[in-house]
């Protein structure tokens, strides 16, 4: 088994090649004058079971297409098995036409990945109605998770937390961690207006008074989810505010947003950037060696 690099999965690659003993290689990505992809492997895949690690955050079609170009290439030079592990994974939340005339996404980057890979990992996707990744994709399909990540950094780093989950779909990251780690859990209610607009209604009273609240979520985007919350829990007279995500894409400017608040923003490194304080490799690696 030998672990490819592609652009958007280098911070994690080498240390998955590492926990499992087994070597690193990085795609050559460049681009032509035109914006045109141009791939090259380094060295030969032939024979090999080849993992792509590749998130998708920043140019995620761009991403795409470059998964795409390095597993129809990996095969041309005669690679065994492709596998694609996604520690963020995009396209999964269109799954009906909620307007006529939509564009199904889901079922059409599902259908492609089906068409060039063998096997699909994914950390915590960001489903919608579809719960099952098999439902998803035809291909072996593995759905991996960060819940223990955000348990122990919970229980080493916050003393007697009070959990928030902003809404229903939370529910699995929220009321599950607190459950784990024996502290109490709320979970909040929320409507979405649009993309970008939401509003987070608190559905019982909640005394977050003293206490140190942490909102637990799958993933900041534009930020709005949090921060609407956070106000609401500041009215209610929270003074320190955590917020735990397992992916944080931070659009529309929102980690400096967030920051505003004075909350503490926590996430994963499935997206690097500056907040990512717990590290997803070993979640990737030990997925692997099953497959080794
Ligand atoms: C529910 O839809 C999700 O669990 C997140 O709350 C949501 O996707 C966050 O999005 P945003 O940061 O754009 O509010």
């Amino acid at each position: 088994m030998l672990i490819i690099g592609c652009s958007k999965g280098r911070h994690l690659g080498k240390a998955i090649a590492e926990h499992l003993g087994i070597e690193y290689i990085e795609l050559e990505v460049k681009r032509f004058p035109d914006n045109e992809i141009y791939l090259r492997y380094p060295k030969g895949v032939s024979g090999e079971d080849v993992v792509f690690v590749q998130s998708f955050y920043g140019e995620i079609n761009d991403a795409l297409v470059e998964v795409i170009f390095a597993a129809e290439t990996a095969e041309d030079l005669g690679a065994k098995r492709l596998i694609l592990a996604a520690p963020y994974f995009p396209y999964l939340r269109q799954d009906k036409r909620f307007k006529e005339g939509e564009c199904i996404s889901l079922r059409t980057v599902a259908g492609v990945i089906d068409d060039f890979f063998d096997e699909i990992m994914i950390i915590d996707p960001h489903l919608h109605s579809e719960k099952t990744l098999s439902h998803i994709f035809k291909i072996h399909s593995k759905k991996l998770t960060a819940d223990h990540l955000i348990a122990a950094y919970i229980k080493e780093n916050i003393k007697n937390p009070l959990l928030v989950g902003p809404d229903e779909e939370s529910y699995r990251w929220a009321k599950k961690t607190a459950e784990d780690i024996g502290a109490e859990s709320v979970i909040l209610e929320k409507e979405r207006h649009s993309g970008r607009e939401v509003t987070v209604f608190f559905n019982k009273e909640i005394n977050a008074k003293d206490k140190n609240i942490v909102i637990v979520d799958d993933i900041i985007s534009t930020g709005n989810t949090l921060i609407e919350t956070i106000k609401h829990l500041k009215q209610a007279g929270a003074r320190k505010i955590t917020c735990i995500a397992v992916h944080g894409i931070f659009t529309d400017n929102s980690l400096a947003r967030l920051s505003e608040t004075g909350a503490k923003i926590i996430s994963t490194n499935t997206i690097p950037n500056e907040t990512a304080e717990m590290d997803v490799s070993k979640i990737i690696a030990d997925a692997l060696k099953k497959e080794k």
